[in-house]
């Protein structure tokens, strides 16, 4: 009764799914051995701690925990803690009876000893619920060599990993998974993990991704050939991407991915496991650690976005993978946090200009990799465009009294100027991003609405040029600081966001 009642009022609601993944997993036979996320529970009936943040100005460690339990990361706990510091994750739990915790990641074959990732650098929406998933830059990692539970020497395995497609690079290897517990490259079918990103390993590949592939050591397979044979898989370029491999360590794998926002998984593969590249691979080999964010030797020159994952004991059914990509998919990942048209943090807001040319243009971006700021019009019903003309109000990355804007549609992209042109970029880590990505708002500089000073270049405003927007001041060097036209390019009218 209790769960036909959670079920029939779920949605957008402050409660969380009546399973969790790893109840449903548990349900038909293949139990999760790790359960790892920064955002939500993955049992209906998990009370404890998500991760771990420790603060730099006292070296203080905080446990976040959940709102609920079964419910979503208690985030206001985290702002709080790390309020005029900053903190970063250092511990991630494993919410399994296992306790097969990941913590920052300790050199390897193949890279320096990493770090761990800043804890405030992804915020996102989870059913309504403002909460940070955990933003990999090269030499961030995480790792577990002592596991209990974790599939070894051929054991059968599944898993999968809430990622972003919109934060990814090719360097090796941004990684969920089973991998060496001397954090090595022990050899062709030591690892059995997860690989989301653009690195074409064995050529060809459709497209240009980012990809789900299986890292299994030396080699990021699309299909036992190595190769991609899903013509139809050019990538995962979706905000949220759900991605998932399994594998029974015998004879059989499979590689899957989709929108974890909605929609079913594709299958890229299913079949044998690889014969080629030397072969090794059949029967597997696992050493069963967990690996997060770099290679199975710690390579560590990739970035990409976590915000849950899990591993099973036993070859998971296609069934049980299609109710699991259902259970993501309910919890509205990216979703609407209720606030908007106003300067509050997490509010969705739209920046019309105040320029007498442009009177319908928005401030907007393009959808590329990394892309100059523009002013816009929305033609109705255009979502793309709609979207890209959406910004995310955010406390400001170099300091919080002030804002930043992070694009709608792009998780960890942000304005920053840099040679004073506003461009959306994926936040980097460096400080120099954060104050160029930083703005005040203060009274429009036309009289009416608001104008966002730069927080490094004091006496610059967000202004459009030529259709171009920049940072500029009200007489200067550069041809867009004119004083003709500058209280009105300088001045935005915040707006209902035109993609809510
Ligand atoms: O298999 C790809 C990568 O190759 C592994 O992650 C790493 O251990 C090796 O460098
Ligand atoms: O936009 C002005 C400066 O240009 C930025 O502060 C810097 O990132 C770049 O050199």
């Amino acid at each position: 009764m209790l769960a036909a009642w959670l079920i029939t009022t779920h949605g957008g609601s402050a409660h969380a799914a009546a399973l969790g993944p790893c109840d449903i997993y548990g349900n038909t036979g293949t139990p999760c051995v790790a359960a790892h996320s920064t955002t939500r529970a993955l049992y209906a009936s998990y009370d404890g701690p998500l991760y771990d943040v420790a603060r730099f100005s006292d070296s203080k460690v905080k446990k976040i925990g959940l709102l609920t339990t079964g419910g979503y990361a208690n985030a206001a706990a985290q702002d709080a803690f790390c309020k005029n510091t900053v903190c970063m994750i250092t511990r991630i739990y494993d919410q399994s009876p296992l306790h097969n915790d990941l913590t920052v990641e300790g050199s390897g074959g193949n890279g320096h000893a990493d770090v761990g990732a800043r804890a405030d650098a992804l915020p996102v929406v989870v059913d309504g619920h403002a909460v940070y998933g955990l933003l990999v830059f090269a030499g961030v990692g995480y790792r577990n060599d002592k596991t209990i539970g974790v599939a070894t020497n051929g054991q059968p395995e599944g898993m999968y990993m809430v990622t972003s497609g919109t934060h990814v690079n090719g360097a090796c290897c941004f990684d969920y998974g089973n991998a060496e517990v001397n954090n090595d490259d022990n050899g062709n079918g030591h690892m059995d993990a997860i690989n989301f990103g653009t690195e074409c390993w064995f050529a060809k590949c459709y497209g240009t991704g980012p990809w789900v592939q299986a890292d299994m050591e030396n080699g990021l397979f699309a299909s036992n050939e190595g190769v991609s044979e899903d013509t139809a898989n050019t990538g995962n370029t979706s905000p949220f991407v759900t991605a998932l491999i399994k594998n029974n360590g015998q004879n059989a794998m499979a590689i899957k991915a989709g929108d974890a926002t909605q929609g079913l998984l594709s299958t890229t593969f299913s079949g044998g496991e690889p014969v080629v590249n030397g072969g090794g691979y059949s029967p597997m080999h696992q050493e069963g650690a967990i690996v997060l964010g770099t290679g199975g030797d710690n390579s560590n020159g990739s970035i990409g976005s976590f915000f849950e994952g899990v591993m099973t004991a036993g070859f998971p059914t296609d069934a049980t993978d299609n109710e699991v990509q259902a259970n993501i998919v309910s919890v509205g990942y990216g979703g609407a946090t209720g606030i908007v048209g106003n300067l509050k943090s997490n509010a969705e807001i739209s920046l019309l200009t105040q320029s007498p040319c442009c009177q319908d243009y928005y401030l907007s971006h393009q959808g590329s990799a990394s892309t100059a700021a523009v002013i816009a019009p929305v033609a109705t019903g255009n979502a793309t465009e709609a979207a890209d003309a959406t910004w995310i109000v955010r406390p400001g990355l170099a300091n919080a009294t002030c804002l930043s804007f992070e694009a709608r549609n792009r998780p960890g992209d942000y304005l920053r100027h840099y040679n004073f042109q506003l461009m959306r970029e994926s936040y980097d880590g460096t400080s120099q991003f954060e104050e160029d990505g930083t703005f005040c708002p203060v009274k429009g500089n036309d009289g009416s609405g608001k104008s966002f000073q730069s927080f490094n270049y004091p006496t610059k405003f967000i202004r459009d040029y030529n259709y171009n927007v920049y940072v500029a001041g009200d007489g200067g060097t550069n041809a867009w600081d004119t004083t003709i036209g500058f209280p009105n390019d300088s001045s935005w009218t915040v707006k209902a966001p035109l993609s809510p």
